[in-house]
């Protein structure tokens, strides 16, 4: 009977797609509307896990989440994209937001970081924590600032949070 196992050479090996760019962890390299589809919904579902602020967030939108995750993608398209997706008001919104306490801008942060961290590599992450750090940092100012207060030092990143270097 006439074997079907390959023999010597019947097979080739093709040459592998180069990586691109050598990221081995295929984290995003450039901010498009996918990329922050994927950013908004990883976040979303770290941030509804989180131990108090999962608690302001599933109840303020509860039955709200199918509105919200699109106006969010809207709003970081205009923040990143600049494409003017978003028409909202983040002040009010946020003003509204009785129980929230001032560490909870801090903690907000602890999370979006490193979901931005994982998913895009690292000189764009900077960039998109950077933009997310002055939005918490303004939204903190007009929720507990007064004349002469600075937003607290967690939120703005620290070089040892995520520098491998020793200085
Ligand atoms: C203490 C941290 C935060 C909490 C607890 C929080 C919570 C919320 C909640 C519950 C809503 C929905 C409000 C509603 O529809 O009734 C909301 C809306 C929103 N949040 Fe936050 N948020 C926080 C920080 C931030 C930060 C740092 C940003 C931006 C980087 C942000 C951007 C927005 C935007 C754009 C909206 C939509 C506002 C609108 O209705 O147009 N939030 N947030």
């Amino acid at each position: 009977m006439e074997s079907h196992r390959p023999g010597p050479g019947r097979y080739k090996l093709r040459p592998r797609p180069a990586p691109r760019s050598g990221d081995r962890l295929c984290r995003f390299e450039t901010v498009d509307a996918q990329a922050i589809q994927v950013m908004v919904h990883t976040f979303y579902g770290c941030i509804r896990e989180h131990p108090r602020l999962g608690g302001i967030f599933n109840k303020r939108l509860d039955g709200k989440w199918e509105d919200h995750l699109p106006k969010m993608e809207a709003f970081w398209q205009s923040v990143l994209l600049k494409n003017g997706a978003y028409k909202g008001k983040p002040v009010p919104a946020h003003l509204k937001l009785k129980e929230v306490v001032s560490s909870d801008y801090a903690d907000w942060l602890l999370v979006f970081r490193p979901v931005v961290r994982e998913l895009f590599v690292p000189e764009i992450a900077d960039e998109i924590i950077a933009v997310a750090e002055r939005i918490a940092q303004s939204l903190w100012l007009a929720t507990f600032g007064h004349a002469g207060s600075m937003p607290p030092a967690e939120l703005t990143s620290q070089h040892s949070e995520w520098s491998g270097s020793c200085w």
